[in-house]
């Protein structure tokens, strides 16, 4: 049975289907690599290996991450057999639409915020004369909160000078100005997601619901935290949107499992969804929380990323505080996203609301343990929510490139979901914000059957048929959650605009190949 059968389950359903799977890919690497992991199996002096596979605890097994997954193996492999011309392929390169990671296919970094590193990491720059007065006094100042060095460790919620910089683009954001000491400067939102998640998850016991389709950091993060996830439905027809009745239900799914329901996860603007929660959902999902005793982990990475027509960004932060809410919050940011795409540069941050004091010592205490986030990604952080403002020399520069880039990913955005629309059987959300389309897609039940008697879910067979026939690198549905019967792939929109057509037209025609074929 796939995966995909068995997540009609719901979540924690769908966990366990990612456990099932892990061991199907256990075994099958087990027989695959059988006379390799006999030898690997022994040192060279022919004492046997502490450390093999079999020795791995269940949870690291049962860990999985579709965005890396089966495809993207795959088209590692084709790329190297490209670069060492092994096999006349179809494509002469491969087009990476799997991850949010937009440098890796052309995105230019933002100025500013590179000058001012550039300085950081050599002040003698400073006085080189080649960067405006405004790159200057900002590095100058950052510079003077690590107390001239980078290359020291710093406080483990991060530098306080720029926790405050943080605090006073919340305030601006949300009209409540948070204590710096809420604010944990990370090594990207992703460390910080597992902190809040250290915080939640004690055992099997504690379950947590996360939407269905959902960023794979959270059921991989829960899976090796040995804790449960309970899924609660977006709902497609309503660019997926949340109802109180589908929570309620994921709920006393949880609850009648015996488990303790602790948190709600949001991701807001959607991934993979590519959707923007209405005021009213997100009203809705406070008060659901505040009902239920629930804390809400808010992961907001997108929150730059909007394109939908007159649509503004509005924070799960200023919902609570605007309301009054005592609901205990964790809202996600990060340098990765937005235009800057800085993923490599590992800077993100978390902030807290109304957190009990002595649960955020213990996260402090917890942030300790790493010492500190690196330098440079909190500097890149800092820099993504403080960029030059209007009258200062770097600012009309930083405005262009901004809004090009903006103008450009609005424009992809439509291309890409009228393209999705065009194909038979097909059917995408407007893509209204983050970096992401969603497409459900018809698979031929022949298709459907050929993907089980080859072990794998019908999407993943998609999948890899996508990437050996044109070279389009993209994630099946099945690795972030789907209803069961319904298929999806997750496709970004962030190849290069002048690629968009040409891609296009290859996703088209492979499409109408593929049903032709097994119709
Ligand atoms: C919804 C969501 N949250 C968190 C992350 C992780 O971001 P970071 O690079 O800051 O760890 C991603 C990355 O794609 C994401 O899509």
């Amino acid at each position: 049975m796939s995966n995909i059968t068995r997540s009609a389950a719901g979540a924690t359903g769908f966990v366990k289907n990612l456990a099932a799977s892990a061991a199907g890919a256990l075994s099958a690497g087990t027989s695959r690599h059988s006379t390799a992991t006999a030898s690997v199996h022994m040192s060279a002096s022919g004492r046997e290996k502490t450390l093999t596979k079999q020795s791995l605890p269940g949870r690291v097994l049962k860990t999985e991450y579709a965005v890396r997954g089966r495809v993207v193996t795959r088209s590692y492999e084709i790329q190297k057999m490209l670069a060492e011309k092994t096999k006349s392929l179809p494509f002469d390169e491969l087009i990476f639409a799997n991850i949010g990671n937009p440098q890796a296919v052309g995105a230019t970094p933002l100025t500013f915020p590179r000058q001012v590193l550039a300085c950081v990491m050599y002040p003698p720059l400073l006085e080189a004369g080649v960067f405006p007065e405004d790159v200057i006094k900002r590095a100058k100042e950052y510079l003077k909160y690590a107390s001239g060095k980078v290359g020291a460790y710093s406080h483990s919620k991060g530098l306080e000078g720029l926790r405050q910089e943080v605090a006073d683009w919340l305030e601006e954001r949300d009209g409540h100005r948070p204590d710096a000491e809420h604010i944990f400067l990370q090594d990207g939102a992703s460390p910080a997601v597992k902190l809040a998640l250290d915080l939640l998850i004690g055992g099997p016991e504690d379950a947590l619901l996360i939407p269905l389709p959902q960023y794979p950091l959270y059921s991989a993060s829960i899976t090796k935290l040995e804790g449960t996830a309970v899924g609660y439905y977006l709902d497609e027809e309503k660019n997926w949107g949340t109802s109180r009745e589908e929570l309620e239900r994921a709920l006393k799914e949880g609850r009648d499992q015996g488990k303790k329901v602790k948190a709600l996860v949001v991701i807001n603007p959607g991934n993979p969804t590519g959707g923007i929660l209405s005021k009213q959902d997100m009203e809705e999902i406070v008060e659901f929380c505040e009902d239920n005793n629930l804390v809400l982990l808010a992961d907001e990475v997108y929150q730059v990323n909007i394109y939908k027509e007159g649509a503004e960004f509005t924070s799960f932060r200023k919902v609570v505080m605007d309301k009054g809410s005592s609901v205990e919050l964790f809202s996600f940011h990060s340098a990765s996203k937005g235009i800057a795409g800085e993923c490599g540069l590992r800077g993100g941050c978390v902030v807290t609301d109304n957190l009990d004091p002595e649960v955020l010592a213990e996260m402090y205490k917890l942030a300790s343990v790493n010492l500190c986030a690196n330098i440079i990604g909190q500097m890149a952080f800092t820099l993504t929510v403080r960029p030059p403002k209007a009258g200062e020399a770097s600012y009309e520069l930083y405005k262009k490139e901004l809004g090009d880039a903006l103008d450009s990913l609005k424009r992809r955005a439509k291309k890409v979901a009228a393209t999705l629309n065009g194909l038979e059987g097909a059917s995408c959300q407007e893509i209204e914000g983050a970096m992401y389309a969603f497409p459900s897609i018809t698979i031929p039940k022949k298709a459907a059957e050929m993907a089980m008697e080859n072990g794998m879910a019908p999407d993943l067979f998609y999948c890899l048929r996508l990437l050996e026939e044109t070279g389009i690198v993209v994630v099946p549905g099945s690795g972030f959650g789907q209803r069961d019967g319904t298929f999806h792939f997750r496709t970004t929109i962030l190849p290069q605009e002048n690629q968009v057509d040409a891609i296009a037209k290859r996703m088209s025609e492979f499409h109408s190949k593929f049903m032709k074929e097994f119709s």
